[in-house]
């Protein structure tokens, strides 16, 4: 059986250009969303160096539509040292990202008047994201109704700040929030066995966390986006390993189990992973776009065969059900039986049939 939904957009991803391409690059990157069923990914501005001036992340822009094989859109970062750019950045990012908690990377905003400089200085209609971690939310609750202006909540993880997302929305806040697979389908008690593979901010948390995320996936929650934040093997396993794990090519698996196993709908999975994302963040439309599932397909998640450079993922082992079968981007075949097909594959396939191939 195939089904057939929407190209799904990822409104968070770390593809690490600038400066971490040997962990991941808009090609492998995008490589990856294609083969998770992502059209659009959202690149986050922790990079090396950061996305901080105008002048590089419309260099980084370019460079993305150059070397990218889905739509790429970039987010500009919050830096205190930075804030007289946020007029030139808000005309050339998606979206401005503010990183209030510890994280990979220098970028953090820790200053209440750097916070009062975003929300006055980045243009109105452009979405504000922020990594905020506990008391944190209420941090970007408080900006939120204090400016009127909406606030994305990154990665919620934990009961108590769903618990506080959902009642800022019933007072009319105008909050949004996105949760990733990773803490959705792990906890702790994963840790011992995963290592410093299951290390990542925020952290895997509690199953009673885990659990009020899933009884908010139908309400409180607007978005699963991945934070795909691919770090080395080596690096991973080194004395200091970052935090971050891959997760571009699992989550619509993953939540295409839940939907199987009756955890939500699929018309829900679409708004989470493809609706909710392009009407918040104001993505640009995809014509002739969609992705071809086997709803039915069975089958192990594995370290083989993934596009993501880092090769590997925290979810090896797993048993999932529905496959990613085909990817049609702008009415062209871009992905299929887990390979992508870039227009030089095309190009030879086309030369290869006129020559006579039988
Ligand atoms: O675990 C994480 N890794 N959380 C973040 O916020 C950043 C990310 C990264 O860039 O590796
Ligand atoms: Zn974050
Ligand atoms: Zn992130």
């Amino acid at each position: 059986m195939t089904i057939r939904l929407p190209g799904l957009a990822d409104v968070h991803a770390h593809l690490r250009v600038p400066g971490g391409e040997h962990k991941e690059d808009f090609g492998s990157g995008t490589a990856a969303a294609l083969a998770g069923g992502f059209t659009t990914v959202l690149a986050m501005p922790n990079t090396s160096p950061p996305l901080v001036t105008a002048d590089l992340l419309r260099r980084v822009q370019q460079q993305a539509n150059a070397e990218a094989l889905c739509d790429v859109h970039l987010y500009a970062g919050a830096s205190p040292a930075h804030t007289d750019e946020l007029p030139a950045l808000g005309r050339a990012a998606v979206a401005l990202k503010i990183y209030l908690n510890e994280t990979f990377g220098p970028l953090r905003v820790t200053d209440l008047s750097t916070l009062l400089a975003c929300f006055r200085h980045w243009p109105i209609g452009k979405p504000i994201a922020m990594h905020a971690e506990g008391p944190g939310v209420a941090v970007g609750l408080g900006l939120a109704a204090a400016f009127g202006r909406p606030v994305h909540i990154c990665h919620v993880s934990r009961a108590s700040e769903i618990a506080l997302i959902a009642a800022a929305k019933a007072r009319g806040v105008p909050v949004t929030c996105e949760v990733t697979p990773h803490h959705l389908f792990l906890t702790q008690a994963n840790v011992p066995r995963l290592g410093p593979l299951g290390d990542m901010r925020p952290p895997l948390a509690e199953p009673a966390d885990v659990a009020a995320l899933w009884a908010h996936i139908d309400t409180a929650i607007d978005c699963v986006a991945t934070d795909h934040a691919p770090h080395t093997l080596a690096e991973k396993h080194s004395e200091n390993p970052p935090p971050g794990v891959p997760g571009l090519e699992t989550a619509l698996p993953l939540m295409l189990t839940a939907v199987a196993d009756g955890r939500l709908t699929l018309d829900r999975l679409v708004a989470l992973l493809a609706q909710n994302p392009r009407r918040i963040f104001h993505l640009p439309e995809q014509p002739d776009t969609w992705v071809e599932i086997d709803p039915a397909a069975s089958y192990q998640l594995s370290n083989e065969g993934l596009l993501t450079k880092c090769g590997w993922t925290p979810f090896a082992g797993m048993t999932v059900r529905g496959r990613v079968q085909r990817v049609v981007l702008r009415g062209k075949l871009v992905f299929e039986d887990g390979k992508v097909r870039s227009d030089r594959d095309v190009r030879q396939r086309h030369s290869q049939d006129k020559g006579g191939r039988s």
